[in-house]
C-alpha cells in the first residue's frame, strides 16, 4: 500500500513541480531537541527522470538499498534518456556505505581502446579533425557503465543485478513515451544519425523524429540488458555482445577488438575528503579532475570569511579561486594508472595558502599573467543522480555518454549508443575540446587509459544535515557543484541548492559565465569594474539533490528546476 502511495506521489509531484526527484513522507515525529537521527527511516531519489526515479523506489520496495535503486536508476536513464548516458558509456560513483561508515569511489569511466592513435583526430592538414574525436566509431572510448553495474551489484547491493536490472528491461520492451529533451536531441542530431544504419534504425524509426506521444520500443537494448542480467559481465564484455559492437565498430571503419572489451575493468578508488568549515566534502578523485579542482577552491576559500564579504567580493573571491583551480587542471590531471600527479601538492592547504596571496582584494588576475592554457556551449547531455536510501547509503552518481547522444553510433544488434568520451583525452595538444578545456600530455590519449573527467558525484556531511549532490554540464560540471555545495553550508535546501543561480570562470577562456539573473545590475557594473569580463548564456546545468536533515529526520529531493519544468526545452 505504502509503496502505491509514493508512487502516486512521485507522480503528481512530477507533473506539478520538479523533475523526478521524491523523498517518501517522513514517518517519524520531528522535534527541535531530539538527538541527530542516525538513519533517515525513509528514502529519497533525484534524477533526470520520472520513470527512472521510479525504477530506483521500485528496486527500494523489492528490499534493495540505494546501491541497488542506483543500477535500476542508471539503467533505466539508459533506456528513457539516452542523448545523456547508457551502458555504451560510463559513469563515476561517490558513495557512502552505513554500515561501516566508509565512503568509496566507483570508476566507471570508458578508456581507450589498444589500437588508439591520435592520427585518427586529425586531418591530413594537421587541423584537428573535430568529427572523428565527436561522432562515429573513433570518437567512443570502450564502455564501463555495464562493469560499473556489475560491480555495484556484486559489492555493495542486496538484490541478484536481474532483479534491479528488472525495470530498464521492461521499459525497453514494452516501450515508453520519449521526453521531449529526447525527441529535441533526435531531431538535432537527425543528419548524424543518420550516418549509420543502426543509429537510424533506433532513433528514427520509419525514418522519422518519433512524434511526441508515441510509444517506443528498444528491444535490441532490452535484449543486451536482459544477457547482462543473466551472465553479468561476460553478458556485455564476452560472447555475443562483444562481437557485435566489435563487428560493427570494424564495419564503420573503427578498430575495437575483442581484447579490449574483455579487459575492461572497473576501479575502485579512494574518494578525495577534506574538511571546509566543519563539513566533511566526499568526491571525485582522478581520473576526474573535478575533487582536485572543488578541493582546491574550497582550501583557498577556506582562508576568508565568506559570510563577512559583500555579494561582490565574495563573487571576486570565488572566480579567482576558479581561475586557480582550473589552470591546475590544464597542467597536472589524467588518468592516475598512467601519470603521476602532484595531488599531495594539489590537495595541501599550504599550497592554497600560496595560491590565495596571488588574489588582489579589488582585481581580476588575467589569466594570461598566471601561465598559458579555451570555449563551447556546456550543453546538458550527461545525467546526475543522487539517492539516500533509509539506512543512509548514499550514492551520487554522474553517468555520461559525453556529448549529445554520445558518438550517434549505434552498434548493430545490441541497441547499445557509444560514447564520444575520446572528446576528453586532449587529442590534438593545445586545442580545445568540446567544453573548451585544454590538456597537456597528463591526458594525452593511450591505449587503456582512462580519458580526465569532470564528473563530480559529491557527498557533504555536516554538523546537523547532509547532502548527495551533482551535476551534467561539461566543465561546468565543477562550478555548479562548488556552488551548490556552498549554498548548501549557507543553509539553502534541496531546492534553492538545485535552483542556485550559477557562474562559471574556467582560467581560459578568460571570461565569467553567467545566467539570466545571477548578478543584479550593480554587482555587474563593479565585477566589470574590477577587470572581469561577463559573458550571459542560456542556463545551464541538470542538478539533482537529495538532502538529509539528521535534526528533523527529514529527507529532501529536488531536480534542476531549469530542466525539471522545462523539460524539451534544449538550450
Ligand atoms: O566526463 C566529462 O567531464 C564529460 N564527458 C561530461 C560531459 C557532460 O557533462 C555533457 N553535458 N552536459
Amino acid at each position: 500500500m505504502k509503496v502505491a502511495l509514493r508512487w502516486h506521489v512521485l507522480l503528481i509531484g512530477f507533473v506539478l513541480t520538479t523533475g523526478a526527484a521524491f523523498a517518501a513522507d517522513n514517518p517519524t515525529p520531528s522535534t527541535k531537541t531530539a538527538p541527530l537521527a542516525l538513519r533517515p527511516g525513509h528514502a529519497g531519489i533525484a534524477s533526470a527522470n520520472a520513470l527512472a526515479t521510479q525504477a530506483g523506489f521500485e528496486v527500494l520496495a523489492k528490499g534493495g538499498n540505494a546501491f541497488d535503486a542506483a543500477i535500476a536508476v542508471a539503467s533505466t536513464l539508459s533506456v528513457v534518456e539516452p542523448e545523456s548516458s547508457g551502458i555504451g558509456g560510463g559513469f563515476m560513483a561517490t558513495m557512502h556505505v552505513a554500515s561501516g561508515n566508509r565512503d568509496v569511489f566507483i570508476d566507471a569511466r570508458e578508456t581507450a581502446p589498444a589500437a588508439v592513435n591520435p592520427k585518427d583526430y586529425l586531418n591530413p592538414d594537421g587541423t584537428p579533425n573535430r568529427d572523428t574525436a565527436l561522432k562515429g566509431p573513433f570518437s567512443a572510448g570502450i564502455p564501463g557503465e555495464p562493469a560499473g553495474l556489475v560491480w555495484l551489484a556484486k559489492h555493495y547491493g542486496k538484490l541478484p543485478l536481474a532483479d534491479s536490472l528488472a525495470p530498464a528491461i521492461r521499459t525497453a520492451r514494452d516501450g515508453f513515451k520519449p521526453d521531449n529533451r529526447l525527441l529535441g536531441s533526435i531531431e538535432d542530431e537527425q543528419k548524424n544519425l543518420q550516418r549509420w544504419p543502426a543509429s537510424a534504425a533506433k532513433f528514427l524509426p520509419n525514418g522519422k523524429v518519433p512524434a511526441a506521444g508515441d510509444i517506443w520500443r528498444d528491444p535490441d537494448q532490452a535484449h543486451t540488458l536482459q544477457l547482462l542480467a543473466q551472465y553479468g559481465n561476460a553478458g556485455f564484455y564476452s560472447g555475443k555482445t562483444a562481437k557485435k559492437i566489435v563487428d560493427a565498430v570494424h564495419a564503420a571503419g573503427g578498430n575495437w577488438t575483442l581484447k579490449d572489451m574483455s579487459s575492461y575493468s572497473v576501479k575502485e578508488r579512494l574518494p578525495i575528503t577534506l574538511d571546509y568549515r566543519g563539513y566533511k566534502i566526499i568526491t571525485a578523485p582522478p581520473p576526474s579532475s573535478g575533487g582536485v579542482a572543488i578541493a582546491e577552491i574550497l582550501n583557498i576559500l577556506s582562508g576568508f570569511d565568506l559570510t563577512k564579504v559583500d555579494q561582490v567580493h565574495r563573487v571576486h573571491l570565488v572566480i579567482e579561486s576558479m581561475r586557480r583551480a582550473f589552470r591546475d587542471h590544464n597542467d597536472y590531471l589524467g588518468d592516475p594508472d598512467f601519470v603521476k600527479m602532484p595531488l599531495n601538492m594539489l590537495l595541501s592547504p599550504y599550497y592554497a595558502d600560496g595560491l590565495r596571496q596571488t588574489i588582489l582584494p579589488d582585481k581580476a588576475t588575467p589569466s594570461s599573467m598566471l601561465a598559458p592554457s579555451s570555449g563551447e556551449d556546456p550543453g546538458m547531455h550527461t545525467t546526475h543522480f543522487s539517492i539516500i536510501d533509509a539506512d543512509g547509503n548514499m550514492v551520487a552518481i554522474t553517468a555520461t555518454v559525453n556529448y549529445v547522444l554520445g558518438s550517434t553510433f549505434v552498434a548493430d544488434g545490441t541497441g547499445v549508443l557509444l560514447n564520444d568520451e575520446m572528446d576528453d583525452f586532449a587529442l590534438v595538444p593545445n586545442k580545445p575540446n568540446v567544453y573548451g578545456l585544454l590538456g597537456s600530455k597528463a591526458n594525452a590519449p593511450e591505449p587503456g587509459k582512462r580519458m580526465l573527467s569532470s564528473m563530480s558525484p559529491s557527498i557533504v556531511i555536516g554538523p546537523d544535515r547532509t547532502a548527495v549532490i551533482g551535476s551534467p554540464g561539461g566543465s561546468t560540471i565543477i562550478t555548479q557543484v562548488l556552488e551548490g555545495i556552498l549554498a548548501f553550508i549557507d543553509g539553502g535546501d534541496a531546492h534553492d541548492v538545485a535552483a542556485h543561480k550559477r557562474f562559471h570562470h574556467q582560467y581560459m577562456p578568460d571570461v565569467v559565465m553567467t545566467e539570466p539573473g545571477t548578478f543584479d545590475a550593480s554587482t555587474s557594473e563593479a565585477l566589470t569594474k574590477m577587470g572581469y569580463t561577463l559573458k550571459q548564456r542560456e542556463p545551464w546545468g541538470f542538478m539533482n539533490v537529495v538532502i538529509w536533515d539528521r535534526r528533523t529526520n527529514k529527507v529532501d529531493a529536488a531536480s534542476d528546476p531549469r530542466r525539471a519544468d522545462g523539460l524539451g526545452k534544449v538550450q
